[in-house]
């Protein structure tokens, strides 16, 4: 059976689309197939062509329910749900149906009071810092924040994403064939954390670091996006 990994969280703009991107992205870049699974009303589909994944429009409760039980039957994928912000509902049902659930925040006071409350409320939920500075006095002053405000928490927190320009490049409708390394490696970092924490296992991944997008035989995608495009 698939696994179903939750990107939520109540603050809006945290970066949960771009993360669950960056994680499906980096899948691929590590032999493992992914869908992303859209479910924000607010979004519009992007295309999937340059991807290392498939992509899925859950916009409705039923939608939903169909690619979360189609990608469940799917032996060795993952199913990664971007949520969308203030919906806590939505959060409670996607909590229900996840095998993992990742929680984004900033660097600021008000992410951090929110991803307490949501880490309260999602008691198996992880936190996961995102556009993290880069700069090293910054990421000092962030980290001590962290250190301060969710010490509770410290076991729930996992290693931030940075601060990417390049992340946006995974939203736009088209995405460009190769990616830029930094952004590749991003993306492979994120994904090998999640791969960690579910215990999967990898047989097929990337042997060259830094190499980008750029895989001699990528993995081909054994289900056809038409088994995945149910009816929004
Ligand atoms: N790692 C990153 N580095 C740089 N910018 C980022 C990163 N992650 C997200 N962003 C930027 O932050 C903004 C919000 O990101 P995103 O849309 O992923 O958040 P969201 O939580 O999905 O928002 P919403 O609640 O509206 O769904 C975007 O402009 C995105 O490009
Ligand atoms: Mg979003």
């Amino acid at each position: 059976m698939a696994d179903i990994i939750c990107v939520i969280g109540n603050k809006g703009g945290t970066g949960k689309t771009t993360l669950s991107h960056m994680l499906c992205q980096g899948m691929g870049l590590l032999g493992q197939r992914s869908v992303c699974v859209l479910t924000d009303t607010h979004r519009e589909p992007l295309d999937p062509s340059g991807r290392r994944y498939l992509l899925a429009d859950a916009r409705s409760r039923e939608a939903l329910v169909k690619v979360v039980d189609k990608v469940r039957g799917l032996k060795a994928w993952l199913g990664i749900i971007d949520g969308g912000g203030n919906r806590t509902e939505m959060d409670r049902r996607l909590y229900g149906v996840a095998d993992l659930v990742l929680l984004p925040f900033r660097d600021s006071h008000e992410d951090i009071r929110t991803v307490i409350r949501d880490l309260e409320m999602f008691p198996r939920a992880y936190a996961i810092p995102t556009q993290w500075p880069t700069n090293a006095w910054q990421r000092e002053a962030a980290e001590k924040t962290v250190g301060e405000l969710l010490a509770p928490y410290h076991d729930r927190i996992l290693d931030p994403v940075f601060s990417l320009s390049g992340s946006k490049i995974l939203l736009q409708k088209n995405m460009p064939e190769g990616l830029p390394t930094p952004l590749a490696n991003a993306c492979r970092a994120a994904a090998h954390q999640v791969v960690d924490l579910l215990q999967l296992p990898l047989d097929n991944e990337d042997p060259l670091p830094g190499i980008g997008n750029r895989i001699a035989n990528p993995p081909p995608p054994q289900v056809q996006m038409a088994q995945l495009a149910v009816a929004a």
